[in-house]
């Protein structure tokens, strides 16, 4: 009886022990339960919300004022959907974190990938079209390896100052 109970208990040290483990990384939290699925659904563009990403290197994030275009009368009964409304009258933006970010020695362009390569999103975010919660960690690991195999692939440039600059 007694000796059951401890290869119990050491079975879930074991297992817990190996779940920890398994976890890659803390992941981040963001401030607003944001479901990418139901605004694609709802007929929003990816550059409807990433405002800049057919122009610029950075694809920007969306502003308060951008969610209150549709949601300054409230359009469903989720909980989530009442904080972009205490945001506005705090007069504060929600602190959406970034998951994917290049160190500073990195260059890299959505315009140059987006328009000229014609790169899906997909390709470097996952399907984010079907996320229905923020995703806590990168679907693609963006490294160094992972540029340059496909820029051999699609003949772009390897030399080292084309990202390094
Ligand atoms: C073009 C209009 C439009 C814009 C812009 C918009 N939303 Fe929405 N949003 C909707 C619609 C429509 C729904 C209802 C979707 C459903 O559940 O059927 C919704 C639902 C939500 C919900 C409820 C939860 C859920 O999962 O459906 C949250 C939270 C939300 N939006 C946050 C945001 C935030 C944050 C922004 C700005 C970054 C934003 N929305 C911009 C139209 C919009
Ligand atoms: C209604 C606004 C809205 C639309 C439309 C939208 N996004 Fe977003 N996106 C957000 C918000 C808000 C965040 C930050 C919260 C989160 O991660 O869910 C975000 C985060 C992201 C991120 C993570 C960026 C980072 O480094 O933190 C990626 C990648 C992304 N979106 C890609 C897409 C793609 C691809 C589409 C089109 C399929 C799309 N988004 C459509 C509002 C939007
Ligand atoms: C070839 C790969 C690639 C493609 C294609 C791509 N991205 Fe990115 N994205 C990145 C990288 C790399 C970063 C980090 C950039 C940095 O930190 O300088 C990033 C960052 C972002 C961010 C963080 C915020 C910001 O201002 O940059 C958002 C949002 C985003 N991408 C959305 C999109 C959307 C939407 C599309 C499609 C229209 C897209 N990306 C296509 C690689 C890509
Ligand atoms: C899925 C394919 C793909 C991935 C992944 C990709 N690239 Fe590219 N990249 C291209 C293509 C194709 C071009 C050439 C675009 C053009 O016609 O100008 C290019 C061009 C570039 C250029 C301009 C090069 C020059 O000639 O000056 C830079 C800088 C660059 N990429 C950086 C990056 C970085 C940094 C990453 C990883 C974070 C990355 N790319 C990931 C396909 C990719
Ligand atoms: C297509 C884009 C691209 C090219 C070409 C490229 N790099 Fe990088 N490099 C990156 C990215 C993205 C990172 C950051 C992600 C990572 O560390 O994997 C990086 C990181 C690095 C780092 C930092 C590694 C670390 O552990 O912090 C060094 C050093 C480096 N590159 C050297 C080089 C040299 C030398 C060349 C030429 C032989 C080169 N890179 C060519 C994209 C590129």
């Amino acid at each position: 009886m007694k000796s059951s109970w401890v290869v119990a208990g050491l079975a879930l040290v074991i297992a817990g022990g190996g779940f920890l483990a398994a976890r890659p990384r803390p992941g981040v939290h963001q401030p607003v339960r944001f479901n990418h699925a139901a605004h694609v659904v709802a007929g929003v563009d990816c550059d409807g919300c990433h405002a800049t990403v057919k122009e610029q290197s950075f694809a920007s994030l969306p502003k308060l004022e951008d969610c209150m275009q549709c949601h300054d009368q409230p359009l469903t009964k989720d909980p989530e959907e009442k904080k972009l409304k205490a945001y506005e009258a705090a007069h504060a933006e929600p602190p959406w974190q970034r998951i994917y970010r290049m160190p500073a020695h990195v260059y890299f362009s959505h315009r140059r990938h987006v328009v000229l390569a014609k790169v899906e999103c997909a390709v470097c975010h996952g399907a984010m079209d079907k996320a229905k919660e923020p995703p806590v960690r990168p679907a693609v690991e963006q490294t160094m390896t992972w540029c340059i195999a496909c820029h051999q692939k699609r003949h772009a440039s390897i030399d080292c100052i084309a990202c390094h600059r």
